[in-house]
């Protein structure tokens, strides 16, 4: 079914062998309008090597293709266009999404090698923020774009559980803590622990002495002050799976920064035997000068690690553990620089599979036009946010759709879809600016749309009492070309995705074909006539599998009604 090849290999026969299918292959263009035709060939690298005038080898080359898959053929000015023969093409197309099902699309470009996705990966103590909400959102859809092209996705949440404010929250538990009030409402009360400790601090600088001391003790493994820890974790952890229930996304590992402890004397002693560390005002430190880069801190003068010490501990143990072919780490963009220098400090260790290893950044949620902070006043609590999205999904199918059944549920996977759907929908890179009324339109490129333009087409299979048997159908509609093509570009969305870590070329692309849909949907009555019936719904149901399936590479169900 793949029409770009098979053009070429007829322009490879028509040029004579002037040029190779292959390298054919990769100048084919497609038209941006569609009366030029589905696929063109521009003539003018071959008019340079064979010193004629390109619109004379467009005119020749066009004469000489012979072949039942193309309509017409025409040379337009340096280029050969052809339209393609949407009968054969059309039924060709369904017949194969047909067959493959939720197959369809897939690619085996991993050949079954391990990617880990370190994601998510909130600070346990403090609110969830929008920035995890990217990363676990972007993290998942990654991790099944990976799985649906021949990858095995690791996904990894790498808790922020470690660092000297654990000392401090310790201190202020003890002062100042109230257990039943830390069970009942975790990450507010601790944060306000937390707060406090800054605020009493500034009065008493004896505080922070305190504070390190603490932390001294839980590195040591004093009993009283790691059970606070586990508890502080535990509770946390349990605040932080709400979330991630409401999402549908579970972890392969939550290994956090703690994890890594009795790690580090290892990461020590490797930089140290293959002499990259330096002294640096008392602190260790790898130059990475030649590299243009400040040099990254290893250890302080006091002793203790850093989160980058972490961060090469941890990518050791990953590629001793899962042997990854890839490590994506999705992370906001102002982390860039800490992941450059990790990289380059494993390259130097000489670790080829570094060269793997990729920071994948995003933009930061905007509310007005400035960023969304969870800081003191303007905390926007994410499980408020999901479960906001959520009531006005569930009013908006009071209003239009009062009998469904399995209200509640539907609601939730349409405020969810919508949630996740705007934050995908973006080249990963954008700002983006948060708002729940455009989120959950059911117009415009939004998940609900989508959503609910599956859902029709799924109610016209159900009216049409549709039962797939015979996938060869023959379609005569013209309406249904753009659908057809739409349908065709499935497996290159997927691609293109993949190669660029981009959730929303998948986003983009299911809203091109929900409208493609649509369309179709208001030219033609699909049940009208009898002969015609069981052809348009097997091009119904074609759509159907097909925006069910991008709308679950985003992490989104897709309901049959709502
Ligand atoms: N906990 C960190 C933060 O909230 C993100 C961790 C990202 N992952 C990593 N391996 N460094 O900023």
């Amino acid at each position: 079914m793949d029409y770009k090849k098979q053009f070429a290999e007829n322009l490879e026969k028509a040029l004579n062998g002037a040029l190779d299918a292959k390298k054919i292959e990769s100048m084919i263009e497609k038209p941006k309008h569609a009366d030029h035709g589905d696929l063109a060939f521009p003539c003018f690298e071959l008019a340079k090597i064979q010193r004629k005038a390109p619109n004379q080898i467009a005119k020749e080359t066009a004469e000489a293709i012979e072949s039942n898959l193309f309509e017409k053929v025409e040379p337009v000015a340096a280029y050969v266009n052809v339209f393609l023969n949407k009968q054969m093409v059309s039924s060709e197309v369904i017949k194969t999404v047909m067959e493959s099902g939720q197959d369809y699309g897939n690619l085996n470009v991993g050949k079954g090698g391990a990617v880990t996705i370190d994601m998510s990966s909130p600070n346990i103590a403090k609110p969830f923020s929008m920035g995890h909400l990217r990363s676990t959102v972007i993290g998942n859809a990654l991790a099944l774009i990976l799985e649906k092209t021949g990858y095995r996705p690791v996904r990894i949440n790498h808790l922020g559980d470690w660092g000297t404010q654990f000392g401090k929250l310790i201190v202020a538990y003890k002062k100042w803590g109230d257990e039943a009030a830390v069970r009942e409402n975790t990450i507010k009360e601790l944060l306000s622990l937390y707060i406090k400790f800054h605020e009493e601090a500034e009065k008493d600088p004896a505080l922070e002495e305190e504070g390190r001391l603490w932390f001294k003790r839980l590195e040591d493994g004093n009993a009283e002050a790691v059970t606070l820890w586990e508890w502080f974790r535990e509770e946390s952890l349990q605040e932080f799976n709400r979330i991630y229930e409401l999402l549908g996304i579970t972890f392969d590992s939550d290994h956090g920064e703690a994890f890594y402890n009795d790690k580090m004397d290892r990461v020590i002693d490797l930089l140290n035997e293959k002499s990259l560390l330096t002294e640096s005002e008392g602190a260790q430190v790898v130059e990475l000068e030649d590299e243009t880069l400040p040099p990254c801190l290893i250890r302080k003068s006091d002793g203790a690690t850093l989160y980058a010490t972490r961060d090469l501990a941890a990518a050791l143990y990953r590629q001793d553990t899962y042997e990854f072919v890839k490590a994506l780490y999705v992370v906001g963009n102002e982390q860039s620089l800490h992941f450059k220098q990790i990289f380059e400090v494993l390259k130097k260790m000489g670790y080829d599979w570094a060269d793997e290893m990729h920071h994948i950044p995003f933009g930061m949620m905007l509310k007005d036009g400035k960023k969304m902070s969870t800081r003191k006043g303007k905390v926007v609590l994410l499980e408020e946010v999901l479960n906001e999205a959520i009531e006005l999904a569930e009013r908006n199918i009071e209003e239009k759709n009062p009998l469904l059944e399995n209200k509640e549920h539907i609601a939730k996977e349409v405020g969810v879809g919508a949630v996740i759907f705007h934050d995908l929908k973006n080249d990963r890179k954008n700002d983006i600016e948060f708002s729940l009324e455009d989120m959950l339109r059911v117009e415009g490129e939004t998940g609900p749309y989508v959503q609910y333009t599956n859902a029709r087409a799924c109610s016209l299979l159900r009216k049409g009492n549709y039962e797939p048997a015979d996938a060869s159908v023959e379609i005569v509609d013209e309406e249904a070309w753009p659908v057809v093509t739409e349908l065709m570009e499935f497996p290159d969305a997927v691609r293109r995705a993949l190669l660029n870590y981009d959730p929303s070329q998948v986003a983009k692309y299911i809203v091109d074909l929900a409208q493609a849909f649509n369309k179709y949907y208001g030219a033609v009555r699909i049940l009208e006539n009898e002969e015609q019936k069981y052809a348009r719904l097997s091009l119904v149901q074609s759509v159907s599998v097909v925006l069910t399936e991008g709308l679950r590479l985003l992490g989104i169900d897709a309901p049959k009604e709502m």
